[in-house]
Order: C-alpha cells, then structure tokens, then sequence
C-alpha cells in the first residue's frame, strides 16, 4: 500500500489487546484441524508450542510488533512461521480473518463481562456496608430535590444495590445471548472443509454455534447491547457521584469522602473536591458517545465484513478501561465514606418545620376518615398557611389544625420523623423492620452468587 493509506489501514496499535484471545482461539482451531485429519499431529503440536511461545513473548514485552503487518492476527501468524517454518502456513485453513476476528472480539467481551461483573459486586458491598453502617440514620428523601418525606440512609443507599443487580443481570443477559461460536464462518459463506464447529465450541467455552456464517461474520450486536449495558451502568454511577457531590457540599454536609479520593486546590488551602465522583460523571460522557459510535458505524454496513468494523474495536476498550477504573474507585469510595448522620437527621428534622410530614398528616386524616383527595386538600392548606405566617407546622397549634379539619385531635402530635418512618412498612418501603429485612436480602444476594 502506498505510505499513507497503510498506517490509515492498520489496527495493530490497539488489537494487539486481543493477542490472547487470538492465540487461543488459534490453538482450538488447530486442534480441531488436527482431530479431523486436515493436518498432521505433529503440525498440531509444532503450531500449539508456537503460539504458546509467541504469548510468552507477548507477555514479557519482546515482541515485536510490525506494523506493516496490519493487525494482531497476522503479527501473531507471521511470528509463528519464523519459529516453526512451514506448520505455520497450514494454521489458516479452514479460516478467515473474518470469523478469526469476530471469535476474538466476543472472546474479550466475555471476559470483560466477568470483570465488570466482579467490579460490580465490589460496588454493591461498598454500597452495602453504608447501608449497615447507618441502618437507622435518618435523612430526608427528595422528589425535584426538594425534602418529601423521612427515610433511611441504609433505603438510599439499598437503591444503588438494586440498581447494581440489574445492570449485573443485564451484563450476564447479553453475555449469554453472544456465547455462539462464530469460527467456521469463514469470510463469509462457509468453508470447503469437513470442519468440526462443535468441537472448537466446547474448547473455547461457547455454548453454540452461529447458525449463519454470513451473520457470524457481520454481527456486532453483542457489541451494541454491552455498549448500551455499560452506558446505564455508568448512568447509574453517575446519578450516585452526583448525589455525593451534593451530599459533601457544605450547605448539605450528608458525608465526608475519605482524602483519597477527593483532591485539595492549588489556591484554595480549604478545598475537598470531589474528583473522582466527578470524573465518573465526566465519565460518562465517553461511554455513550461509544455507544453512539458503534451503532452509527453498523448502520449502513451491507453484509458481510466491511472494514468499517475494524473500528469497533477503540470505543470497545475505552468503554471496558472506564466501567472497571470507575466501578473499583467507587468500590472504595463509598466504603469509605462517612454519613453524618446528625447533620442528615437536622436536614430531615428541619423538614418538618417546612412539611416533610405533610404527608403524614393527610394519611392521619384519612384513618380517620377522610378521603384522600379531601385530606390532601386540607393539608395543603395547613402548609400555605403556616408558611403565610412564617412558622413551621410543628408550631402550630391544635386549634391551627382544626381549622383546616376537625378531626385533627391531640394525637397529631404524635407524628413525628420516627412515626412517619415506622408508618412506611409496605413491602419495599423504609420502615426500619423492611430495610433490615431488605439489607438481609442484600447480603444473602451477595453471599449466593459465588462471583
Ligand atoms: N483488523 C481487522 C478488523 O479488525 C481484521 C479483519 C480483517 N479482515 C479483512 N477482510 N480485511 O476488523
């Protein structure tokens, strides 16, 4: 190729990263080559050996990769003739780049996968052991960022747990959807050979064969739903980094991150920035914007391969580089992080003042025997005029809240931030008695999946 186009052409300087991938995918198939009697046992373990040394070269740094070689692929293969001559040749029968690439990208992606997976159950029991640590901390709960109702530090945080389980199950949904072997494709049509697909299959750990070789080669939909799975869970880190950073804001001061991850200013002697939550909603940018690439660069693909699909492969990393230094950041962060608690209860206590127990008072209303409308009605009322008149609802007295309803008695009194909480015992809601029942379902969702 002329001087230009060919570096313009060649992806060696990032697929190198699949050299593994690539040299086991290369053992299997020789294996298979052999076991059919395409080649000879001796070629089998002369190409076996080959490989093996090559990753070790790989491995300890002397490789030299060549980039007139275009990608990993033939690096990997050219190196194999210069250790073991003419066996080397026969490696690629029965094979394309085509279905050779496709195998490894999955390959990396399933890896990957488990990675992220284990980064998030890191996640989880950081999350986890802030909600044991502060299973009865009061807090006020927000709607528009505005204080709606009391609830448990431990039930904010059990909400980033959930979230955490679904984008694991996600990740393992998308994992097992592309868990089929692409390899016996060939370029696109099949091979000429009498090849056994299910072989290569169970020795790289597939758990199918690609019924198609013309979208076994084609498809990167296993790449958009990873993309789209990474994306939401960077979405909720997000959302969580976004939270600390207004919960370690002086006018909140919810918490305290450790000084490990937050970072002083060059001018400002006093600052604790919050650079690692940040940086992960900063962060979050880049995973959606591969998302984006990567379904934009299918959209016009005619089957089979293009070479367009070659840039699959930098977003991919970028993408799988940024979920793993994020989710063991924020692993770390959160366990070490400090609530305090008395500021998050003032802020809830406080709230009664401007109606965080409005609600409560319209339910009190009801189990006396108002409609809910009704009493939602009258509530409102009591909040505009104890805000007309500049004091907090927990001032007003009973003869105040009798005019907006009769029924209110003596026992209004008795609702308070505890009472409101305790009242909240629908399954899934922060009572006390369900948070603890909820952190023992968290636990035992962490102790029984053997990640
Ligand atoms: N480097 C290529 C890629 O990443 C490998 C496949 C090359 N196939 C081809 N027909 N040129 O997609």
């Amino acid at each position: 190729m002329a001087p230009i186009p060919h570096p313009y052409t060649t992806s060696i300087a990032f697929d190198r990263r699949l050299y593994k991938q690539d040299i086991a995918g290369s053992k299997a198939h020789a294996r298979m080559l052999g076991r059919q009697g395409i080649i000879l046992a001796g070629e089998v373990e002369a190409i076996c050996g080959g490989l093996d040394a090559i990753e070790a070269e790989i491995e300890s740094g002397e490789f030299a990769f060549r980039e007139e070689l275009e990608d990993i692929h033939m690096n990997v293969e050219t190196r194999l003739a210069e250790l073991i001559g003419e066996a080397a040749g026969r490696l690629h029968t029965a094979r394309s780049r085509n279905d050779q690439v496709a195998l490894d990208v999955r390959m990396f992606v399933r890896d990957a996968i488990d990675e992220i997976v284990l980064g998030l159950r890191g996640f989880q029991s950081g999350v986890l052991s802030q909600a044991e640590a502060n299973v009865d901390a009061i807090m006020p709960g927000y709607t528009h960022l505005q204080r709606a109702q009391p609830v448990l530090v431990a039930h904010h945080m059990l909400a980033y747990f959930e979230m955490a389980q679904r984008d694991i199950e996600r990740l393992r949904d998308c994992r097992k959807r592309m868990n089929v072997l692409p390899l016996g494709a060939g370029a696109l049509a099949g091979v000429t050979y009498e090849i056994d697909r299910e072989f290569v299959a169970r020795e790289l750990g597939f758990d199918s064969v690609a019924r198609n070789s013309m979208d076994a080669v084609s498809d990167r939909d296993f790449l958009v739903e990873f993309h789209a799975a990474a994306a939401l869970t960077m979405m909720h880190l997000s959302r969580l980094a976004e939270e600390l950073i207004i919960w370690t804001s002086e006018e909140f001061g919810f918490a305290k991150l450790a000084p490990e991850y937050t970072t002083g200013s060059s001018i400002m002697p006093q600052k604790r920035n919050p650079d690692v939550a940040e940086l992960a909603r900063g962060k979050t940018g880049r995973v959606y914007g591969n998302l984006m690439a990567i379904l934009t660069m299918l959209k016009g693909l005619p089957l089979a391969y293009n070479k367009d699909m070659q840039e699959d492969k930098e977003g991919l990393f970028d993408t799988v580089d940024t979920l793993n230094t994020t989710l063991h950041a924020f692993a770390g962060m959160i366990e070490t992080m400090t609530v305090n608690r008395d500021r998050t209860r003032a802020a809830a206590e406080e709230g009664v003042y401007s109606g965080i127990l409005a609600t409560d008072l319209a339910d009190y209303l009801v189990t006396k025997g108002v409609p809910f409308r009704e009493a939602h009605g009258a509530t409102k009322a009591l909040v505009a005029y104890a805000g007309e008149k500049n004091t907090g609802l927990d001032t007003l007295s009973l003869g105040e809240y009798r005019r907006f309803s009769e029924l209110f008695g003596e026992d209004v009194f008795e609702i308070t931030v505890e009472s409101s909480l305790g009242a909240r015992g629908s399954e899934g809601g922060t009572a006390p008695e369900r948070v603890r029942e909820a952190l023992a379902e968290a636990q035992e969702i962490m102790r029984s999946t053997g990640d």
